[in-house]
Order: C-alpha cells, then sequence, then structure tokens
C-alpha cells in the first residue's frame, strides 16, 4: 500500500468526521462531560511502525472501555486463550455494555470480556498479589502496547472512582455467581483505574497496530503478547467491540474494533495496520459518531474489510 494512499484517506477521513454532527459526550462520569466536544484526531499506525495522523491525534483523552483490550490480553498470557474463554466467554450479550441483565440471564457468565462485567471478571484474573501489584502488570501491559508510558489521570480516576456504584454492584453479582476470580472489591478498584489512563489516538493506533503485527510493537519491536493469542483477542472486538453496535459495525466496516465512552475508537487490519480515531460525542450505544465515521472512512478508503476477498481467484468453469 502507497503511503501517499494512507495519506490521503486519513486526511479525508478527517474531513469526514468533521462534515458529521450530533451524540452527546458521556456525562455520567463529570470528567467526560468536561472535554470539549469538538476535538477530533484520527491516526493510522502501519505494521512497519510508520504514522499517519490527523486533527486531535496527539490530544490525550481516557482510554476507558478500550482498556479491556489490553487487560484481556494480559490475562490471555497469564491463563491462555482456553481458561478466558471458558470462564470469561467470546459471544455478544445483546444489551448494553453495563448490563446486568445478561448476566443474570447466563448463570453469572459474563459472555465477552469486552462488556464491564466480563472486564470486572477479567482484573479479577490479572496476576499479582494485591490490588497495587496487579495495576502496576495492567499499566505495563498498556504502556507496552503504545510503546511509551501510560499514566493514570488522577482527575479521570476520582471522577470514576466516586461514581462506579453500579460497576461495584457488578462485581459482587459475579462473586456470589462465583465468576468473578478474586477479591470483587479489588477486581473493580483495578478496572476503574485501567479506564482512566490517558492515551492519544496515535497511542491507540500503536497498541492496535501491535496486534495487527501478530503481537510485536512495530515502533519499538518488543514482543507484547504470544502470536496465538492474536486472532482470539481480535474475534472477542468483532463480536463485542461496540457493544449492541456490534453486529451494525461488523456489516459496514467488518474489521474488529473496541470503542470507549471517553470518545476513542481502534479497528485493526490483521497483517497491516491500526486506525484510531477520538471525538467525545457519543451515540446511544456508547460509541464516538465522528470517530466511528472517521475510522470507517480509512477502512472503506483503503479498501480494507476482513469479509472482502483481497484478490478473487478464478475457479475453473
Ligand atoms: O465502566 C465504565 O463505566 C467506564 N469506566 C468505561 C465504560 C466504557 O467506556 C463503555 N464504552 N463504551
Amino acid at each position: 500500500m502507497k503511503r501517499s494512499e494512507i495519506e490521503a484517506a486519513v486526511t479525508t477521513g478527517l474531513a469526514a468526521a468533521q462534515a458529521v454532527s450530533g451524540g452527546k459526550n458521556a456525562d455520567y462520569i463529570p470528567f467526560l462531560a468536561s472535554v470539549p466536544s469538538d476535538l477530533v484526531g484520527l491516526a493510522v499506525v502501519t505494521t512497519d511502525g510508520t504514522t499517519f495522523k490527523a486533527g486531535d491525534a496527539d490530544y490525550p483523552f481516557a482510554i476507558e472501555s478500550i482498556s479491556k483490550v489490553f487487560t484481556l490480553a494480559l490475562v490471555m498470557e497469564a491463563i491462555g486463550a482456553a481458561a478466558v474463554r471458558e470462564k470469561l466467554g467470546a459471544d455478544p450479550t445483546g444489551l448494553p455494555f453495563n448490563s446486568v441483565v445478561a448476566l443474570e440471564l447466563h448463570q453469572g457468565k459474563p459472555l465477552s470480556p469486552l462488556v464491564n462485567a466480563g472486564a470486572i471478571a477479567t482484573a479479577s484474573l490479572v496476576p499479582g498479589t494485591d490490588a497495587e501489584s496487579g495495576w502496576a502488570a495492567i499499566l505495563h501491559t498498556q504502556s507496552r502496547f503504545a510503546g511509551r508510558p501510560i499514566t493514570l489521570s488522577a482527575e479521570v480516576n476520582a471522577s470514576e472512582q466516586a461514581t462506579n456504584f453500579h460497576n461495584r454492584a457488578i462485581g459482587w453479582l459475579l462473586y456470589s455467581a462465583g465468576t468473578c476470580y478474586g477479591d470483587p472489591v479489588r477486581a473493580v478498584d483495578i478496572y476503574t483505574r485501567q479506564c482512566s489512563t490517558l492515551v492519544s489516538a496515535v497511542d491507540l493506533a500503536t497498541m492496535g497496530a501491535t496486534l495487527a503485527a501478530g503481537g510485536i510493537n512495530p515502533r519499538t519491536r518488543e514482543r507484547v503478547i504470544a502470536a496465538d493469542h492474536v486472532p482470539p483477542i481480535l474475534a472477542e472486538m468483532m463480536m463485542e467491540g461496540f457493544y449492541t453496535a456490534s453486529g451494525d459495525w461488523a456489516y459496514t466496516v467488518g474489521l474488529p474494533g473496541k470503542s470507549g465512552v471517553g470518545g476513542g475508537i481502534l479497528a485493526v487490519v490483521p497483517g497491516e495496520m491500526a486506525i484510531a480515531a477520538f471525538a467525545p460525542p457519543l451515540d446511544a450505544a456508547g460509541n464516538s459518531v465522528r470517530g466511528q465515521v472517521a475510522v470507517a472512512h480509512v477502512a472503506h478508503a483503503l479498501g480494507r474489510n476482513l469479509f472482502a476477498p483481497r484478490a478473487a481467484t478464478a475457479l475453473p468453469a
């Protein structure tokens, strides 16, 4: 793929996103409501480590639910893909990201590590003897994926911890069902902290490019996770990365992705690149309105959809 094609796709993708309006910043966490709504950033990082960016691509924002992907990766390294599937699941819930109904319907099994219940159960499986060692492992993992030290925003964390009553209830529901694999208070605490780190669209694209490159960070050249763990992680993203809109995303874009209520959107083109965007206003499913437009534009412009045959091989008549 030519450099100029990616550059053009990123430039026109930013303009396409800026041309749409609608949505609303998440306001259930006070910090998120305070982020300027007009910011839009877009970045592509390829598996050879080249970065393309436009707009507010270096603006630091709260990673929120996109963190679920990287804590999943950490836990998969620790317990293996089969145990992740058995304990956390790999299916869409068809319900909102913080649904307790989904848990009740499935005897306390979260179905996916990418919804809150599954992410809290995932946090309960993070190696470490106490909350601080578990948290250090999560932060180290995010940093290795990003290729630079990722840090907690004390302001976002304070805002999240002061309002995370629903997630604490989910922690105890998991615990009572036997699907929280450690202290639920510790699990919810580190889950809340993992959502409160700051990343830019360039960071997110680098994190995704590490998945696209089979687990090797294309900028630092460090192996972050085993290559065998990339396909199940991308499968989880395809199934539940956009919550109740995951099917729509698969239908229209066809790339594994993940959203966060901070306004981040990440999509991975296996073997080639990751595309990431940031724009705070969200739609009803909790996904960035402009971020989805920006990422979808780049994917379409570059002709990247996992379900589209790249080179049709003629069959004998
Ligand atoms: O658990 C929460 O409420 C947040 N800290 C993260 C949620 C989130 O990003 C959901 N996604 N779109």
